[in-house]
């Protein structure tokens, strides 16, 4: 049975980083996926030029979690400016696009060259097509039973065992619950899982008063409880996209409503009320659409009974059509589910974890990196953020 010091499940983000730190400690690393290539949500991520961290990646308030303090001894230890200057010495030109997002100039792929790059001048050994079908402990470690293209019936032994294996979103590329089977079996805690930064959809009744809007998009603040995004909404023929929508789906629960203001910063009954004293002739919609795109405005001024010319309206219906634009309160029915949401909210429990290792409090030499743990970021190079961070900070020792 072939030994290596370190068995990494997992060649996403996190993984590559964790076996690149543990194989540069001298440790003989192994890193199985059972994709056929590696980093494969980092090639498609960001439209393809990978939005790989942020600038306020640090801000431990930009992470969902039970304990959201965990995140950040990683996140300090493996701040943003450290991976942006792993990026520069490869000469991978990047830039800023909004709100401290940073992306590649070029493609993603270059994320993914860069990381096995580094992998293969730290010795790291990775084996794709490979999946694992059992994890035993042993008296001195771990000793896995592969199946699969990458290694039928082989056993691999193991000192440390590190679970990369993210979260289950978009299982048509590979994802699984594989950490959180080998978490049970492990007697490691669990918090509840569900799809998060996906888009909500609405129940028919809300999809036939909305679906003349589909492609429209609009800057707005949307709010659940007490977290608001100011970002774009798009509407879209099964309910609402765009990053204000992807963000706050996080915060969503099924039975709430969220609220959406649609001309953020424009008192829009002021606005509609002044316009019936100086241009009383014009429609409503046409007064709408100063703030907001034509389609939504003349949409939002029909909804509301008030079609007509803005000095025929009087000021109830005004209040109506300027609440529908600035506290438009809608109750999606669900989300896209895992099929393609970003991320994964949930899953292994923190409490099980060491903040600083990531490993097992009660398994030693059991690892659990990236997105498996609960520790969920923003939209925005977050979540890789977390990935690189807690992989770091895992192959500083295992
Ligand atoms: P990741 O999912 O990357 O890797 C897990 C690996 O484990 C995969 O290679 C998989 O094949 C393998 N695996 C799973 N089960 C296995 C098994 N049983 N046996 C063997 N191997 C197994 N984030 C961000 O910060 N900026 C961005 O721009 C984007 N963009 C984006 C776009 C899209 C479309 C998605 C779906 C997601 C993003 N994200 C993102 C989120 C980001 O991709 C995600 O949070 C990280 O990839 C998580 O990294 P991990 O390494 O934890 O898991």
């Amino acid at each position: 049975m072939e030994r290596f010091d370190v068995v990494i499940v997992g060649a996403g983000a996190a993984g590559m980083m964790c076996a690149i730190e543990a194989g540069k400690r001298g440790r003989r690393v192994l890193v199985l996926d059972h994709a056929k290539a590696a980093g494969e949500k980092i090639r498609i991520s960001g439209g393809g030029r990978c939005n790989f961290t942020n600038l306020e990646g640090g801000r431990i308030e930009r992470y969902l979690s039970a304990n959201p303090r965990f995140a950040l001894s990683a996140l300090r230890r493996y701040p943003p400016s450290a991976f942006v200057a792993l990026v520069e010495r490869h000469g991978i030109a990047f830039h800023e696009k909004t709100l401290g997002q940073l992306f590649c100039d070029g493609s993603s792929r270059e994320i993914v060259d860069m990381l096995l790059a580094e992998m293969k001048a730290a010795g790291v050994v990775l084996r794709l097509g490979a999946s694992v079908d059992r994890v035993e402990k042993l008296a001195d470690g771990f000793e896995l039973a592969l199946e699969g293209r990458g290694g039928g019936g082989e056993r691999i032994a193991c000192a440390s065992l590190v679970l990369a294996t993210g979260g289950k979103s978009i299982p048509k590329m590979g994802a699984t619950g594989f950490a959180y089977d080998v978490a049970r079996q492990f007697g490691l805690a669990l918090t509840e899982t569900r799809p998060a930064l996906v888009p909500l959809t609405f129940d028919v009744s809300l999809l036939e008063q909305t679906k003349a809007l589909s492609g429209v998009a609009v800057d707005v603040v949307v709010k659940c409880g007490r977290q608001t995004f100011a970002e774009a909404m798009l509407f879209t023929h099964r309910g609402l996209s765009g990053p204000a929508i992807l963000q706050i789906s996080s915060y969503w629960r099924e039975g709430e409503a969220i609220e959406v203001d649609m001309a953020p910063g424009v008192d829009v009954f002021e606005g509609l009320k002044a316009a019936k004293t100086s241009h009383g002739k014009q429609a409503v919609a046409t007064v709408l659409s100063r703030w907001l795109p034509q389609r939504l405005a003349h949409h939002l001024a029909e909804a509301e009974g008030a079609g007509g010319r803005i000095a025929d309206q009087p000021d109830k219906a005004l209040r109506r059509v300027a609440d529908a634009v600035n506290r438009w309160r809608v109750k999606p029915v669900g989300s896209e589910g895992y099929r393609t949401a970003e991320v994964t909210l949930g899953g292994i429990s923190t409490e099980a974890l060491d903040g600083r290792s990531l490993e097992a409090k009660a398994v030693p030499g059991l690892y659990v990196v990236g997105e498996a743990v609960d520790v969920t970021g923003w939209l925005g190079g977050y979540n890789f953020q977390w990935a690189w961070a807690s992989g770091w900070s895992a192959g500083q020792v295992c």
